[in-house]
């Protein structure tokens, strides 16, 4: 990889030497984001009561390949659910807003659904650009790479970034019509407040006339929803445990990962799957690189992350407090996810 300042451009797979490809620009704000301060967000989280992590540190380059796989596996409808809506309403959706449409998306991970709205924009303008952002500069460096073989006609200036910086950043630029994206219910790992406060960012950064396309997972049978977050084969179990491992690989921790467990359940009364890491014993782990000496109690519970599920008055609500208007929800034929059609006004 070739550095230039704080943006490089990106080797293919098969070859050791960078190739300039004059339709990629990679931005790396994850280095000078304070907000991506790992090290001290791990502190943070193990010294508050009940201890926590944040749930963007579960996509390091090992965390967003188990939630590939995770989007694999016959329990998680979610992602299955999102690409029926978009395989049938694309055109629809893409339909909405006229000119020449710049696609912009939100924590875009392999932005493998996207290309359904690629396709659908690229059958109504010559050429696109795409700006994906994304903590996870592994995913976007591979999804930005496997996209533009695909797709001639089009061009990626990506951002790797956390939500906030990557908003601030876009707010700067001009930019014609714009659709953005958030796929895949990431709105639902949001509390209230902070899923309030990111529309409020989103809708900062577009102009009326633009439109958001919002996927949201709906409240459903608590079975189901338990089933997608424990699946047999354990690689949701993986997934939330990577986060220990990868305090142990980047930040020299001492946990035994067979000391731990994943727990998800939900809280109906909440509207939310609530998922944690259980320390199966009593214990102590040292960081290193925090100088840092944490004990566990049996039983103690790490918070990792909630999915918050909603209805659609919910959708419609979050909607009307942000700056949007609700234009259209899709849903797929078993109504168990939605999308969304926000139009800034
Ligand atoms: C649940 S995955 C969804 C990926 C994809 N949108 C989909 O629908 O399959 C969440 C994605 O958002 C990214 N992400 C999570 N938290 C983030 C944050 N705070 N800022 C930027 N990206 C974030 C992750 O790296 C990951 O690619």
């Amino acid at each position: 990889m070739v550095k230039r300042g704080s943006s490089y451009y990106v080797p293919t797979v098969a070859q050791s030497e960078p190739i300039r490809d004059p339709r990629l620009f990679i931005h790396n704000l994850v280095k000078r984001d304070p907000l991506a301060g790992f090290a001290e967000d791990v502190r943070r989280g193990l010294s508050a009561r009940p201890k926590r992590f944040l749930p963007k540190y579960f996509y390091d380059e090992l965390g967003s390949q188990l939630f590939e796989a995770i989007c694999l596996l016959p329990e998680y409808y979610l992602t299955r659910a999102e690409n029926e809506i978009l395989k049938r309403y694309s055109d629809q959706i893409a339909g909405y807003l006229d000119g020449q449409i710049t696609l912009v998306e939100m924590g875009s991970g392999s932005a493998s659904k996207t290309r359904l709205i690629i396709e659908a924009l690229l059958r109504r303008q010559q050429e696109l650009l795409f700006i994906p952002v994304d903590i996870s500069a592994t995913a976007l460096e591979s999804s930005s790479r496997i996209l533009l073989q695909s797709y001639p006609r089009l061009k990626i200036e990506a951002y790797a970034a956390d939500y906030f910086a990557g908003l601030a950043e876009l707010e700067k630029k001009p930019r014609g019509r714009t659709l953005a994206l958030f796929l895949g219910s990431n709105i639902s790992n949001f509390d209230r407040d902070e899923a309030l406060r990111f529309l409020h960012a989103l809708r900062k950064m577009l102009h009326t006339g633009d439109a958001l396309l919002l996927g949201v997972d709906l409240k459903k049978d608590r079975a189901v929803l338990e089933a997608a977050y424990n699946d047999t084969l354990g690689v949701t179990s993986a997934f939330n445990l990577n986060v220990l491992a990868r305090i142990n690989r980047e930040l020299g921790g001492t946990f035994d990962l067979r000391k731990f467990r994943h727990r998800a359940f939900y809280n109906e009364a909440a509207g939310r799957i609530e998922i944690y890491i259980e320390s199966l014993f009593k214990q102590n782990v040292r960081i290193d690189k925090l100088d840092l000496e944490v004990e566990f109690a049996a039983g103690e519970l790490i918070h990792t992350e909630n999915s918050y599920k909603y209805d659609l008055t919910g959708i419609a609500q979050l909607a009307a407090s942000t700056g949007f208007e609700l234009s259209h929800t899709w849903t797929d034929s078993q109504k168990r996810f939605s999308s969304n059609l926000l139009l800034a006004n």
